[in-house]
């Protein structure tokens, strides 16, 4: 449920409880007043309640002795004038007639009276003539055999007035606090233990403490608002530990840097110290250091090339010229571009299009390009065989075109795999074989390949050979 909802009931329950609860309370009081306590409530204020009930005694005495006496006369009116100090009335019915009636009485009428026999069965309070009256009756006969009841009519308002009023206001105050006390423990208990929730774990955020979790079963807004405060939580964690990656990635990257660079430059110090101090002292032995030199330096030339490559992609520096190309024109092109290299150096190429389908995908070439050359150039370095072929395959689904470009080279060991599209990876035995390179052709192919929505993956044979797939998106029409 809500909290709007849970605090419109909540209201609602305020006023609808102690309405209940009181109306119960009263009744229950009148009943109980009503219904035989009387005595209880009686005692503590009419102190004429003795009185009256030693009149009443003696009233019952006569009846039975002499009832004549009660037909009227002065001992009546004697005894109604004690009894009016005890604010009691005394009727005298003959017959259903009132034959007598004290003077503060005059408004009770026959009607308003229990008939006769009913002495031992009524409630002693009753309500006559709008009043609660303490009623006392007896029955008799009177000489000539009629039916008569004496009636002692002993006002009980006032003691009701004044001992109920406080008591009923004591017990409406009661409930109301004990409701207000409830209501508000209860839905304090629904916003409050959240909310403290809540401050807790901002608590801990502020001081750095992402490892923990904010749970919640509750459907309502805070519910929700513990959610969504988990996951910002979660946001922040990942941001940070990839800031952290970062970091790594950077201080790793500057360290592979200069160790790249420095590894030429080391040698090409070396060499020029050797002909500084003469030990190049022949036509061919100088010839030899030069190219040495000329070859680290092109291979530094071309490391720089790809770090600043990679890194402005990296950083997204590099924007994206994408057109609608026809794939496989496009590798047509390409192909003729290199064959006459591959061939020179003694490779065979083998080209095997799929000709159903359409090849048009949205790309920049220049940038394709870069990553075909950079997997013919692995291809070309590790074609460690006599009969070295390279073959390339183009092939397209409904949705993407595939290019597989697969050589017979070396391989690459399986466990080396998973890592060669890492930046700076090279798997050992190429480290070993000084076949140079940066460790970064690949990483920039699928780099490249990535931020052109498609995929690149590897499949290779140790000893045997290698597969290059990459993959992109065909445009839709
Ligand atoms: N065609 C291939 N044959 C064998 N090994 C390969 C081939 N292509 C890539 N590799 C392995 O993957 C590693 C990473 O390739 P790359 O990122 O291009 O770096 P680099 O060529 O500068 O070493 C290479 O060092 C090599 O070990
Ligand atoms: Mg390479």
């Amino acid at each position: 449920m809500s909290i709007r909802k849970k605090l419109i009931m909540s209201n609602i329950a305020m006023i609808v409880i102690p309405v209940i609860l009181f109306v119960v309370a009263v009744l229950l009081i009148i009943s109980l007043i009503f219904g035989g306590f009387t005595e209880f409530w009686g005692n503590g204020n009419s102190s004429g309640s003795d009185a009256v009930e030693q009149e009443f005694t003696e009233l019952k005495k006569i009846a039975s002795m002499s009832p004549h006496q009660l037909g009227g006369g002065t001992y009546l009116n004697e005894s109604a004038h004690e009894l009016e100090n005890a604010e009691t009335s005394l009727i005298v019915r003959k017959a259903g007639e009132i034959i007598y009636q004290s003077k503060n009485s005059d408004k009770i009428s026959s009607n308003d009276l229990p008939a006769y026999g009913n002495d031992r069965f009524q409630r002693p309070v009753q309500w006559i003539d709008g009043r609660p009256i303490l009623l006392r009756s007896y029955d008799f006969y009177f000489d000539d055999g009629a039916e008569g009841t004496v009636f002692l009519l002993q006002n009980a308002d006032s003691m009701n007035h004044f001992g109920l009023f406080p008591i009923l206001f004591g017990i409406l105050l009661l409930i109301l606090i004990g409701t207000n006390i409830l209501l508000s423990y209860l839905m304090s208990r629904t916003i409050l233990n959240p909310v403290n929730e809540l401050t807790q774990a901002s608590k801990r955020i502020s001081e750095g403490d992402l490892n923990f979790e904010i749970k919640t079963k509750k459907k309502d807004e805070l519910g929700e608002l513990s959610l969504t405060f988990d996951q910002m939580r979660r946001k922040l964690k990942e941001s940070i530990n990839l800031q952290l990656q970062y970091e790594e990635n950077r201080k790793e990257l500057v360290a592979n840097i200069s160790h790249d660079l420095k590894t030429p430059i080391t040698s090409i110090k070396g060499y020029v110290e050797g002909i500084q101090e003469g030990v190049a002292n022949t036509p061919e032995k100088m010839d030899r250091y030069l190219n040495t030199i000329f070859t680290k330096a092109v291979d530094m030339d071309h490391l720089i090339d790809e770090l600043s490559l990679y890194s402005k992609l990296d950083l997204n520096r590099l924007p994206y010229d994408f057109q609608d190309v026809d794939f496989r024109s496009f590798m047509e092109d390409l192909i003729e571009e290199v064959e006459f290299d591959l061939v020179q150096s003694g490779v065979g190429l083998a080209i095997e299009v799929d000709d159903t389908g359409s090849y048009h995908v949205l790309a920049d070439s220049e940038k394709v390009k870069r990553v075909v050359m950079n997997i013919l150039n692995n291809s070309l370095k590790y074609l460690d065989k006599e009969d070295k072929t390279i073959k390339i395959r183009l092939e397209n689904t409904k949705e993407e075109v595939i290019v597989q470009i697969h050589d017979n080279g070396s391989g690459i060991p399986e466990s080396a795999l998973p890592f060669i599209f890492d930046r700076f990876y090279r798997s050992e035995p190429s480290r070993n074989t000084g076949t140079g390179g940066s460790g970064l052709g690949l990483a920039i192919a699928k780099r490249i390949i990535e931020d052109h929505g498609g995929e690149i993956w590897a499949e290779s044979k140790s000893g045997k050979g290698t597969s290059i797939y990459f993959m992109i998106k065909k445009i839709q029409r």
